[in-house]
């Protein structure tokens, strides 16, 4: 099975991107996961294009982008060219879902749909066979450092079936309050992709906390 963690650069030092990059690069990460936020989807701001490039020059793992942001029909394209390699968006800003996922896959880079905690998990029914991975959010995106929600476990189990049933080979990942404590149950769960902010970059040493939540 695969077992992905996906640090994210949101809890970073923004001032040291490089060191980030640096250390993500030495570490047994797998992929960088890249928030962006646009103050409408979500109420905060983080980066968008500029820092997206500056961190794809240093980062030689492969570059996860979450999209928080309305509209992302119009900016997929854009985030492909400053080198995205998994691009997901979510269901909730998606005025035509299927057009948008396969507008992704069409620019050569993973496709991938998410959802909030107050989204039905059935709501992704009919649209697994168009991703390569769904994020299930385990907290409500806009902030790192967040509390893991407790009803993800029953969303994985939910989620698992739909899979199943439409597309085995979709990848699982979940971001939001994963840490080293959760991480060896969310992957026994068989999510395939962790996201961590706060447990790996606030922690005293992330290229440890990285080799642990992979044990
Ligand atoms: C939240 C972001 C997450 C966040 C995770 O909107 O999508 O990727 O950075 O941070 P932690 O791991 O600190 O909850
Ligand atoms: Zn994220």
């Amino acid at each position: 099975m695969t077992r992905i963690i996906a640090p994210s650069l949101l809890s970073a030092d923004f001032s040291d991107l490089r060191s980030a990059c640096e250390m993500i690069n030495d570490s047994a990460a797998e992929w960088l996961h890249i928030d962006v936020m646009d103050g409408v989807f979500v109420p905060n701001i983080s980066f968008g294009f500029p820092v997206m490039e500056a961190v794809k020059k240093y980062c030689k793992k492969p570059l996860d982008v979450h999209l928080m942001i309305v509209e992302p029909e119009k900016y997929v394209e854009r985030f492909a060219k400053a080198g995205a390699d998994v691009i997901t968006v979510h269901l909730e800003t998606l005025a035509n879902p299927i057009t948008t996922l396969r507008q992704i896959k069409a620019l050569g880079v993973k496709t991938g749909i998410t959802i909030n905690p107050d989204v039905e998990v059935n709501a992704l029914k009919g649209l697994i066979s168009e991703v390569d991975m769904v994020l299930l959010m385990s907290v409500f995106a806009g902030y790192g450092g967040q509390k893991f929600i407790e009803e993800t476990w029953q969303r994985i189990e939910q989620l698992k079936k739909i899979i199943a049933d439409e597309n085995p080979d979709c990848l699982i990942e979940v971001d939001g309050g994963v840490n080293p404590e959760n991480a060896p149950k969310l992957f026994a769960a068989g999510v395939n992709v962790l996201v961590a902010g706060n447990a790996v970059f606030k922690s005293e040493n992330p290229q440890e906390t990285i080799a642990q939540m992979l044990k």
